[in-house]
C-alpha cells in the first residue's frame, strides 16, 4: 500500500511503500537506521542485515543524504520516538541520487544557511516552523469564518500610504507612480462599510531599513476591520483570536512543538483577556525600571517593549499612544486629544509588538484636518474620505504581523526562520 508518514499510524503491522528522501543516517555492522522524510513527517526506518538481502543491505548502509527513494517496510509502532512508529525496512528502490548535499548533520552558520534556503527548507526544524505556519493561517481562516468575518482581498498595488509615506517601494505603474501595498487596511475599511465585518491575509511590503530579528522587508498581514467596532470591541476581537491562534497550534502541532523544544507551558496559559496598559503607564513603568532616557512623546523601541512584556505571562496591550506617533487616521481620545484610541499588542519573552490596531477617524472635517497636517496628496485619498461622506460610522480594526507570531509561539528568535523565503536587508537570494 503506498501511503505517507503522516498516515502510517492506520498501517501498523502491514507493509507500506512511502516516497521519502534519507535526511540522514547510522549503521553498524548488522543494523542502518535511516532517518527518512517525506514532507508529511519524519520516520526511522531499520535495515537488519540478517533480515534482507545482502545487496539491500549494502544499499542501505552506502546511501548518500537527500537521495530520494521509494522504501517498502512493516509498520510498528515505537513508544521511544515522539512520532509513535518505525519502519521494519524490507526494500529501498533509489529513484534519484543526491551528491555532496551541502547541508550536512555539522553545525553551519547563519549566513551559509541562508544561502541554501531552498534546502534548508527540508530540515526538520524548518519543517516544524513551516507546519506551525501553516497551523496559524488554518487557524486564522476558521476563527474569522466562525465569527461572521468576510475575507477580502485589498491591492499590492497602490496609490496611497497608510502607515507613512517614508517606507514606500516605489514602481511604476505605466505612467503613474505606484507603490507596493505596506497595509491593506484603507481598503479594508471600504469593504467593512460593505460587509460589515472583514478581513485580509496578504503581503505587504516595507522598505525599512532595519535589521532586527523582528523585521522582515516583505511580511504576511492578517487585517481585520469591523463597522460599528469601537476601541474596546477591538481589543476584545483581537485577544480572542490570539489566543484561539496559540490554543489550536498546541492541540495540532504537539510534535513540531517538541521538535523546536519550546517550552509549552508558557503557551497555555495564553487565553483571554490580555492586561492592558496605557501609554503613560508603560512610560512610568520604564522610568521606575531605570530607563531613564524615554520622556512623553517618545517611541518604545524593542528594549522598552521587552522590559514591559517580562512583567507579564500574557500578551500585553500597550493603549492610547501619543497622537504624534501614529498614523493620519487614528481616532483621537474624545478626553484628550493628545492621545489616540489605539493598541499595540507585545508578545510574551521578548518577541515584541505583534499586532497595532486602532479606531478609525469616522468625522470628515476632522481626516480632512489630519491628512492635511500629514501633508497627504487629498487627491490621492479622496476615495478613502468619501467613505466618512456617505454614511460614516465608528469602525476599528488591526494588523497582525504573521511571521512576529509564528516566532513567538514557535520559540524561534529570529523572523527569517519562519517565513519560506525571508526577503531581508541585504537578501534577495534565493
Ligand atoms: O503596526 P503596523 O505598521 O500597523 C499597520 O500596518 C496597520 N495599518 C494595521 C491595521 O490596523 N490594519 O503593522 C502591523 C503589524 C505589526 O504589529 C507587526 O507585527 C507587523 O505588522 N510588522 C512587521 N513584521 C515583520 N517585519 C516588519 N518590517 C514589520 N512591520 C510591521
Ligand atoms: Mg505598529
Amino acid at each position: 500500500m503506498k501511503t505517507t508518514i503522516a498516515e502510517v499510524g492506520k498501517y501498523v503491522g502491514k507493509e507500506v511503500i512511502i516516497g521519502a528522501w534519507l535526511a540522514n543516517k547510522r549503521s553498524s555492522g548488522k543494523i542502518a537506521f535511516l532517518q527518512l522524510r517525506d514532507g508529511t513527517g519524519f520516520i526511522q526506518g531499520v535495515v537488519v542485515k540478517a533480515e534482507v538481502a545482502e545487496d539491500m543491505f549494502k544499499l542501505a548502509k552506502s546511501i548518500t543524504q537527500e537521495t530520494s527513494i521509494y522504501v517498502t517496510g512493516i509498520v510498528r509502532e515505537d513508544e521511544r520516538s515522539p512520532f509513535g512508529y518505525e519502519l521494519g525496512v524490507t526494500n529501498i528502490q533509489v529513484i534519484a541520487e543526491s551528491v555532496d548535499y551541502p547541508i550536512t548533520p555539522k553545525e553551519h552558520g547563519t549566513e551559509f544557511l541562508m544561502d541554501h534556503r531552498h534546502l534548508w527548507l527540508r530540515s526538520k526544524r524548518q519543517h516544524a516552523v513551516m507546519k506551525i505556519r501553516n497551523e496559524i493561517i488554518r487557524a486564522t481562516y476558521e476563527f474569522f469564518n466562525k465569527e461572521g468575518f468576510v475575507k477580502v482581498d485589498p491591492p499590492i498595488l497602490t496609490g496611497s500610504a497608510p502607515e507613512g509615506t517614508s517606507e514606500l517601494f516605489h514602481t511604476k505603474y505605466f505612467d503613474e507612480d505606484a507603490y507596493l501595498s505596506q497595509s491593506g487596511q484603507l481598503y479594508m475599511e471600504a469593504a467593512a462599510m460593505a460587509l460589515g465585518k472583514v478581513f485580509s491575509f496578504g503581503p505587504t511590503f516595507r522598505a525599512e531599513k532595519s535589521k532586527t530579528r523582528r523585521h522582515l522587508i516583505e511580511f504576511w498581514m492578517i487585517e481585520p476591520e469591523m463597522a460599528f467596532y469601537e476601541f474596546e470591541d477591538n481589543l476584545k476581537v483581537q485577544e480572542d483570536y490570539v489566543s484561539y491562534i496559540v490554543q489550536n497550534v498546541l492541540k495540532n502541532c504537539s510534535l513540531e512543538l517538541n521538535t523546536l523544544g519550546r517550552d509549552t507551558s508558557k503557551l497555555e496559559k495564553i487565553t483571554a483577556p490580555y492586561p492592558r496598559i496605557t501609554y503613560d503607564e508603560a512610560l512610568e513603568f520604564l522610568h521606575k525600571k531605570g530607563f531613564s532616557d524615554i520622556t512623553w512623546g517618545d517611541d518604545f523601541g524593542a528594549p522598552h517593549e521587552t522590559a514591559i512584556a517580562e512583567a507579564y505571562e500574557k500578551p500585553v496591550f500597550i493603549t492610547h499612544y501619543p497622537t504624534s506617533l501614529k498614523p493620519f487616521y487614528m481616532q483621537p481620545d474624545p478626553n484628550r486629544e493628545d492621545v489616540v484610541l489605539c493598541a499595540d499588542l507585545i508578545a510574551p519573552e521578548g518577541y515584541g509588538e505583534i499586532i497595532g490596531g486602532s479606531e478609525r477617524i469616522h468625522d470628515t472635517a476632522l481626516l480632512k484636518q489630519r491628512l492635511d497636517e500629514h501633508k497627504l496628496d487629498p487627491e490621492a485619498y479622496k476615495w478613502y474620505v468619501e467613505l466618512r461622506q456617505y454614511g460614516s460610522v465608528p469602525h476599528s480594526g488591526f494588523g497582525l504581523g504573521l511571521e512576529r507570531t509564528v516566532a513567538w509561539i514557535s520559540g524561534v528568535e529570529h523572523v527569517r526562520e519562519t517565513i519560506p523565503f525571508p526577503r531581508l536587508l541585504n537578501r534577495l537570494y534565493p
